[in-house]
């Protein structure tokens, strides 16, 4: 690959990573713009390493900067993540998880006779007992938040105060609380606390790693079941709502699927999609406002594990319906909802007929990242299959797949888990050619 290759994916992890992170300092659009016109220097990537209480950071003494956070430059061909992790390190011997935001963006000069260039920050968390292996002749230290430190970049201690702040205070470490499916969504609703959208950009990186698991129940179980129903998609036009980085889309694309639209909000997507897939950030509770898909219709529409992100289901599979295409139909999954109400019946020391039809919110972990929890409203299967009736849509189809022989064999603790909780409802969802949408 050549340099220019390399050093333009190392810009576009920036950029993707510039547009999710909680803060940005410093002239970063004229930076941009400037490097629009001219070769990139090379970019910067640090790593603000707090403890669990969120009251010391990591930092490095470094020859002429002072105390600073431990990073460098990032390598050509290196994601900023990338960097963030290796400089961490080789600086302070540290392996450590990289929160999914960024934390912030911002352009500095890291030497007298060098140009300001983009730096991303990352946070993450570690134990202070953890031991440090620090470099030759650059000391490493936890420095309480609330001491003053040298440095040349004397911004450096408000912004990752500010920052330690922001973890203190949001979904990070707590619960993001429930949506409300009686309001219809707004985009600053989406914004507020208590959206359980909110926490996606943070969750999405570690979604998709482990969805990429060989052992996981979406490539061994979902995803075959959710290829299956959709059939041939040669010339098929599809749109995904809620569609993660769009890797199932690529897939069908390379099934022959054409104008493969796909929206999600987290803005995490695949960083080279290919010819013929369209990947949008966007608010599924606002399909009908969505620029792009404006006057367009698709033959299928997927809804893979993102309709319990609609705060008005019935209202946003009305404005799906309204995009199908003539003979267009939809796939739908969801968890089955006896999983959650084993789950909380175990908790709570309750039983599974209480726990399936309180009308309550409840929290869980979602196993893809044990520092965000989510809060969901509780559902049963008869709510499904109302809001699939009211939205004018008859279900064609409904599966609950299961592993295979081999699957079970090769994986017996997913077996036992799928035993357990029993796995997700896929239903293929028809327009009733008697009802008409009301949007
Ligand atoms: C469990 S993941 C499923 C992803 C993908 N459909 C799959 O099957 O692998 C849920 C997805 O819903 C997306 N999501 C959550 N709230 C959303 C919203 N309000 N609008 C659009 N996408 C949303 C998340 O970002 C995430 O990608």
């Amino acid at each position: 690959m050549s340099h220019d290759e390399l050093q333009r994916q190392s810009l576009e992890a920036a950029l993707g990573d510039l547009a999710l992170a909680r803060a940005e300092f410093d002239d970063v659009a004229g930076w941009l713009a400037a490097a629009g016109a001219s070769p990139v220097d090379p970019l910067a990537a640090e790593a603000w390493v707090f403890d669990p209480d969120l009251t010391q950071v990591l930092l490095v003494l470094h020859p002429w900067r002072g105390w600073v956070p431990p990073g460098g430059k990032v390598e050509f061909g290196e994601t900023p993540r990338e960097a963030a992790r290796r400089e961490l390190f080789e600086e302070t011997g540290l392996e450590a998880e990289l929160l999914a935001r960024p934390a912030a963006a911002s352009v500095r000069s890291y030497h007298p006779d060098h140009a300001a260039t983009l730096g991303l920050s990352y946070a993450a968390i570690v134990d202070p007992a953890a031991p440090l292996v620090a470099e030759p002749g650059q000391p490493v230290a936890w420095m309480n938040l609330d001491h003053q430190w040298e440095s040349c970049f004397s911004d450096d201690p408000s912004r990752i105060r500010q920052h330690a702040q922001w973890l203190r205070e949001t979904a990070m470490f707590c619960a993001v609380a429930a949506a409300d499916d009686s309001q219809q969504a707004t985009s600053s609703q989406l914004n507020s606390p208590g959206d359980p959208s909110q926490a996606w950009p943070d969750l999405a990186p570690d979604y998709e790693r482990a969805r990429s698991r060989e052992d996981s129940l979406d490539r061994l179980v979902e995803w075959p079941a959710q290829r299956h129903l959709l059939g041939d998609v040669t010339g098929r036009s599809v749109l995904d709502v809620g569609c993660g980085n769009g890797g199932k889309l690529a897939e069908l694309v390379g099934d022959g699927a054409t104008a493969a639209v796909g929206v999600d909000v987290s803005g995490n997507f695949l960083s080279a999609p290919p010819a013929g897939l369209e990947l949008i950030q966007g608010d599924l509770n606002r399909l009908h406002s969505i620029p792009e898909l404006a006057g367009r219709t698709f033959d299928r529409i997927l809804f893979l594990q993102s309709f319990g992100y609609a705060k008005d289901p019935v209202r946003t599979l009305q404005a799906a319906r309204a995009m199908l295409a003539d003979d267009g139909f939809i796939v739908l999954t969801r968890t089955q909802p006896i999983r959650y109400a084993v789950e909380r019946a175990e908790q709570n020391g309750t039983s599974l007929g209480e726990e399936y039809f309180a009308q309550t919110s409840y929290t869980y972990r979602t196993g893809w990242n044990e520092q965000i929890a989510l809060t969901k409203r509780t559902y049963t299967i008869s709510d499904l299959i109302n809001a699939f009736s009211a939205a004018g849509l008859w279900i064609e189809t409904a599966i609950e797949p299961q592993l295979s022989e081999d699957a079970r064999r090769r994986y017996p603790h997913k077996q036992e888990w799928m035993n357990k909780y029993l796995g997700i409802l896929i239903f293929k969802l028809r327009p009733h050619p008697g009802r008409q949408p009301h949007l």
